[in-house]
């Protein structure tokens, strides 16, 4: 069976986070591409950081499809598609994924970027729910008989260096205050942005085939593993001031989610659900890794993200610091 790599790639939900550096990549990459498109999800609201932010991208030469998630047409013609969506939009995925199947797109990239979602308690947590759900519909859209070359990628990493040391996750940089769920001892897998979406780049190209399902792929990118411990030290060292730390008990969260659903808090039950997650381990990578595949990149440390993050202006205030 021939060998493919993935040359037309459109990325739904360009204005997040992980989505602004993937399209930057691409544009930086253009020449490798036949194609690359980022999607205006005309049912959302326009500001005007979006349209400087889509003329950045066109600028860069990208194109612009136009629509909304149901329609076929915006698909037409990518051989890929990248979903880099946020937390409420994550469920919104089996219906992009089904026009897009209409209208001939046989590959996809789910909002994954994150932890493994097969370890511990992961695969029954809230907090993962909605990329639970998609990677089923893959598998249920993978077994019908007009789609057996659908194919996907899941990039696995842990956390994101930039996300572990964020008030979401406990940590409060203005106060030097932390709320740690989980013991100094914990560990978690940390890669930063860049080398996340760096090696994102080079999946697009890595070659595979639909024989042996190699058109399913998971890739589980490692930087490094700090203990809470370590990156305490680490914030000290770079901030110059000493964090007052409290470790809770994990388990404690289990309440705090049974209340949050009671409550119909959407964001308190995410944040407890992924309180849980952390705290028993479920953002440490587990071996095999695949940074082999790729030997030209190289992680950068963890010490040297938060030096750079606290320096930048916009990256402080993400973090929450003064
Ligand atoms: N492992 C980690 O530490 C880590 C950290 C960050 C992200 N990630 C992963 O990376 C992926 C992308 O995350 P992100 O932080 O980049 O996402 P994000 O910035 O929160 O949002 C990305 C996109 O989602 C769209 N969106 C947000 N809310 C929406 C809603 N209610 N309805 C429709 N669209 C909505 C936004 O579109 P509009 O422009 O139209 O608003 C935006 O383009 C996710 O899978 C996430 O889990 C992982």
């Amino acid at each position: 069976m021939a060998s493919q790599t993935l040359n037309a790639i459109l990325v739904v939900g360009p204005t997040g986070s992980i989505g602004k550096v993937l399209c930057q990549s691409l544009i930086s990459r253009k020449s490798e591409f036949k194609r690359i498109a980022f999607f205006n999800d005309t049912s959302r609201p326009e500001t005007e950081e979006k349209r400087a932010l889509f003329d950045t991208f066109r600028n860069g030469g990208m194109e612009q499809v136009s629509g909304q998630y149901k329609d076929t047409e915006p698909f037409v013609g990518f051989d890929c598609v990248l979903m880099p969506l946020g937390n409420h939009a994550i469920k919104f995925q089996p219906t992009i994924i089904d026009s897009a199947i209409t209208a001939g797109v046989r590959h996809f990239y789910t909002s994954e970027w994150g932890a493994d979602l097969s370890v511990g308690s992961n695969w029954t947590q809230r907090y993962y729910r909605d990329k639970v759900f998609t990677r089923e519909h893959l598998e249920k859209r993978g077994h019908d008989t007009d789609t057996p070359d659908l194919g996907w990628t899941y990039i696995q990493l842990g956390r994101l260096t930039e996300w572990s040391i964020i008030k979401h996750f406990g940590i409060d940089n203005t106060n030097y205050v932390a709320n740690i769920y989980g013991t100094p001892e914990g560990r978690q897998s940390l890669l930063p942005t860049k080398d996340a979406v760096a090696y994102t780049m080079k999946t697009l190209k890595h070659p595979f085939s639909t024989a042996n399902n190699g058109h399913r792929r998971t890739y589980r990118f490692h930087g490094s593993s700090p203990t809470w411990n370590e990156i305490f030290n680490d914030l000290e060292a770079i901030t110059g001031h000493k964090y007052t730390v409290t470790y809770h008990d994990v388990e404690t969260a289990v309440e705090k989610e049974a209340r949050a659903k009671r409550l119909n808090d959407v964001e308190l039950e995410l944040e407890a659900s992924h309180q849980l997650i952390q705290g028993r381990g479920g953002t440490l990578l587990p071996e095999p890794f695949d940074n082999a595949l790729f030997p030209d990149i190289h992680p950068e440390p963890v010490h040297s993200v938060f030096e750079r993050v606290f320096k930048d202006p916009e990256t402080r205030k993400f973090i929450g610091a003064p």
